[in-house]
């Protein structure tokens, strides 16, 4: 054991006799002297069941926790798991830039235009490196894909439509599923949630699902908006993996409690309450909006780019507003895989209105008691590659299977490979301060984004690049105007949070 390590236990061990088990409030008066964990105090989720801890307390220690930098009397390191949680040769170091742990702090990479937010180009991810061991050549693109940092502003209006289109998919599929039972004959219905098609499906009347005509989405029906391949569930599921990935930092609910899984000597290191908080800040965060110029010629500009966006056809993926029934956010998630907190795990789901509570500007309240989201993506995968144009076939290591969280015996064929070439259509309402652009990060300005949309955006791509450059100019002016809320130097700004809500000032 070198000197760093021994020095680890010592710590630790200081550690485990002070570090008190729940109540945020109560250590911040007297820090003691002396080293001391990013992260001196832990959420106990009964606080949370209770109602003792309310959207205002989840918020300010989500945070917290988001922009902590840990250290190792935290648990920050995995010197003896990977990013996936399998053991490997012990006495790892803390940081490797590439198969991670790889930073600091979550807000070390989510910071653009500021915590939540997304990311420079340094700060992309080798995404599927974390399950190597050991690290050497983790950056070839044959061992792991190197993805861009996302923002999560509207993130938590984002689990809840792909939560609602999961019920209606899943919904048509029993019912396939109830009439072949019933028929003795294969029973197919075309799977369409919230007016995006996903294909068709198909269940014989032995119950097992032909998932050949399934389009965009993993077998399973869930859909899965995080990660640009569309691979998690929740933002609770990306907390906890992200937490260890990045970080090293183990939560309760995914690693078990008093267990030392990658043997730094901490343990505990997360609670379930502390995940809860880091789920609710990222599903409360602000959500991204219109930003209307002061100046007439650019606000007429944006509006002809709007009408440009929708005549083009980019709009069919691009979905301007997609509506949730419900306005309220709910945690945990049902369709958590294993691992993550459910909703039968806690006494009462954690909940808030999302067009009420968390950060302004919120998503918008509709006449039905719903609310509008529009973040222009149809939470679908597609395949902007054909035989001109493939930078966005770039990817070699399939991420996940299709069948998702499903038994594998549920289907008709063996599960195969997410393909390499597909991604989720990209969230456009932060479009405007979200560069770099591209699943890679690769790709400077909005219009070459563009120019490399081939496959099923092929016939909208050329029928924007035919268009005037004064008209593709107002296009990418529409586009800019989307953006998450930032201190804006200069005149006045006003913004337009959707198309029914009276213009308000923001500063
Ligand atoms: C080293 C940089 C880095 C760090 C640190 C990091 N992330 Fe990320 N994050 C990324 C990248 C890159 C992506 C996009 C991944 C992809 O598309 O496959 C991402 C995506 C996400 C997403 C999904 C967003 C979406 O719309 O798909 C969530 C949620 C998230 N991160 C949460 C976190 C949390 C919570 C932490 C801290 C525990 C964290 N991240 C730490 C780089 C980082
Ligand atoms: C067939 C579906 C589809 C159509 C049609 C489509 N897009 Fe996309 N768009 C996508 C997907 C998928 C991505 C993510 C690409 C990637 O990074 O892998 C994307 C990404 C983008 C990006 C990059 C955003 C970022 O933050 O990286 C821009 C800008 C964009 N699209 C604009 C447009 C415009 C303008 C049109 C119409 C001319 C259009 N798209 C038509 C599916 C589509």
């Amino acid at each position: 054991m070198n000197t760093v390590h021994r020095t680890k236990k010592l710590l630790a061990l200081t550690l485990l006799t002070v570090l008190p088990t729940a109540n945020a409030q109560a250590a911040e008066t007297s820090e003691p002297i002396g080293e001391r964990p990013a992260i001196a105090t832990h959420l106990d989720q009964a606080d949370i069941d209770s109602g003792k801890l309310g959207i205002a307390d989840l918020l300010r220690y989500g945070e917290r926790l988001f922009v902590a930098r840990f250290n190792m009397l935290d648990g920050q390191g995995r010197p003896g798991s990977t990013g996936t949680g399998a053991p490997r040769v012990p006495d790892q170091p803390a940081f490797v830039r590439t198969s991670a742990p790889d930073s600091n702090a979550c807000a070390g990479c989510h910071i653009q235009p500021r915590a939540g937010g997304a990311g420079d180009f340094v700060a992309n991810v080798f995404v599927l490196a974390q399950a190597l061991d050991p690290v050497t050549f983790s950056t070839s693109p044959e061992l792991s894909n190197e993805r861009n940092t996302l923002g999560m502003m509207g993130s938590g209006a984002i689990e809840m439509l792909a939560r609602e289109m999961s019920a209606e998919l899943i919904a048509i599929r029993e019912e396939a599923r109830a009439d072949a039972a019933r028929s003795g004959l294969p029973a197919t219905r075309d799977l369409v949630a919230k007016g995006v098609s996903f294909g068709r499906v198909t269940v014989r009347p032995d119950g097992r699902v032909d998932p050949t005509e399934i389009d965009g989405v993993d077998w399973d029906l869930i859909v899965k908006p995080f990660h640009q391949k569309g691979a998690v569930v929740s933002l609770r599921e990306f907390t906890n993996n992200a937490m260890n990935h990045h970080h090293g930092m183990q939560s309760v609910e995914r690693f078990g409690e008093d267990v030392d899984a990658d043997l730094d000597e901490v343990v505990n290191e997360l609670t379930v309450g502390d995940i809860t908080a880091a789920t609710i800040f990222q599903a409360a965060l602000d959500v991204p909006v219109q930003i209307r110029s002061t100046e007439p010629a650019r606000r007429a500009a944006v509006a002809r780019g709007e009408a440009i966006f929708a005549e083009a056809g980019c709009t069919s993926c691009h979905v301007p507003v997609l509506n949730l029934e419900s306005r309220h956010f709910s945690e945990p998630n049902p369709y958590n895989p294993p691992g993550n907190l459910r909703p039968e795990d806690v006494a009462r789901p954690f909940t808030f209105d999302l067009t009420r509570d968390g950060l302004a500007p919120r998503i918008e309240r509709a006449a039905d008691g719903g609310a509008h989201v529009r973040a222009f993506t149809d939470l679908k995968r597609h395949d902007l590659n054909d035989d001109e144009l493939e930078h966005f076939a770039n990817e070699q290591v399939p991420q996940g299977t299709l069948n998702g969280f499903a038994d594998p015996s549920e289907f008709t064929i063996d599960p195969v490979p997410r393909p390499t070439r597909e991604f989720l259509t990209r969230k456009l309402w932060d479009a405007g301060n979200s560069d770099p652009y591209g699943h890679r990060g690769d790709l400077t300005t909005l219009t070459e984004a563009i120019f490399f949309h081939g496959g099923d955006a092929r016939a909208s791509r050329d029928a924007f690049l035919a268009r005037p450059q004064s008209d593709q100019d107002a296009v990418i002016e529409f586009l800019k105007s989307l953006r998450v809320v930032e201190d804006l130097p200069g005149p006045p700004v006003r913004i337009r949070q959707g198309r029914r809500t009276p213009v308000t000032a923001v500063r």
